[in-house]
């Protein structure tokens, strides 16, 4: 497995195998990886004869207030976790080789940026599309692999790929979870012990939901009170959004359908989680 550094060395290199007819998998991330990353890569290695991935914790992506400096950081684990699911490339460019002096590039995003992570994290999204855009640009992939964990994200990207006509398959993977339902994610290494216990709120608010839409229950607001009692027996808990949307458009519902997302951001103590499901597929 090979670590790159520098830009235009990746971009070469990757040039070069996509002239030798190679097929390139690739698997964004802001590392500290964990089983959720891992089941990206190792479904990426089926679908590539090169298996790469970036590790770059996007500035652009964080607001003034967030925890950009913060965020977890291990490369060296990274690289060991990341070579025991067979990638060949580790992508690992600084702040300044993505943003140099004078980039002023962004890209408009239409409506699916604006509710649930959109509403609460003005300009998250504009940063993510423009680094993934990037990231295409210098990886050249011919599939990129991204989790519904994130499934917002994975909307919006399927989206730009859909309407710029770049040449790459999106692919949506499962929602990696803790044997106790919580979804994996580099912030649960925020959670003190209490806090990883009270956590587990979310995942109850989606056990709650799936179980009263499965014997019938179709109303919005019925549906959400349900979710919302789960996260205020709670009490270090405070609901950023919880909603019932469209799974495709993103837009409000009338009614619970199998096609309809259940989405939920909520902080516990400073740490902000987030996780979802689609009511008609399996947990
Ligand atoms: P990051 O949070 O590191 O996530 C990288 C990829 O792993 C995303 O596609 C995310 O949805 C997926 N992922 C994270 N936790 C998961 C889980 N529990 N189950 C399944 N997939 C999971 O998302 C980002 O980084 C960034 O926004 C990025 C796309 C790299 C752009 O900077």
């Amino acid at each position: 497995m090979k670590l790159i550094h520098d830009v235009a060395a990746m971009q070469q290199t990757m040039l070069q195998l996509k002239r030798e007819g190679r097929r390139i998998a690739f698997v964004p991330t802001m590392g500290f990886l964990h089983e959720g990353h891992a089941s990206l890569l190792r479904e990426g290695r089926k679908r590539g004869d090169i298996l790469a991935l970036s590790i770059f914790v996007n500035p652009a992506q964080f607001g003034p207030h967030e925890d950009l400096e913060r965020y977890p950081r291990n490369l060296d684990g990274d690289c060991a976790l990341a070579e025991g699911c067979g990638a060949d490339f580790v992508f690992a460019p600084t702040a300044t080789g993505m943003y140099p002096p004078g980039f002023q590039t962004t890209v408009a995003l239409g409506p699916l940026t604006k509710p649930l992570c959109g509403a609460s994290r003005p300009g998250h999204f504009n940063g993510v599309a423009v680094v993934v855009a990037k990231l295409f640009g210098i990886v050249q992939p011919d599939v990129a692999l991204f989790g519904r964990k994130d499934y917002q994200q994975l909307a919006i990207i399927r989206q730009m790929v859909h309407d710029l006509n770049l040449p790459v398959e999106i692919v949506g993977m499962p929602i990696v979870r803790e044997p106790d339902g919580l979804a994996r994610s580099s912030r649960n290494s925020y959670l003190t012990a209490e806090q990883r216990r009270q956590a587990l709120c979310l995942y109850r608010a989606i056990k709650q939901v799936r179980e009263l839409f499965a014997q019938g229950e179709q109303r919005v607001d019925w549906l959400l009170a349900a979710a919302r009692s789960q996260i205020e027996a709670v009490a270090a808990a405070t609901i950023e959004y919880l909603e019932l949307r469209d799974g495709v458009t993103l837009q409000p519902v009338d009614r619970a359908t199998n096609e309809t997302l259940l989405a939920l951001a909520v902080k516990i103590g400073a740490t902000r989680l987030i996780d979802n499901t689609v009511l008609g597929e399996a947990l």
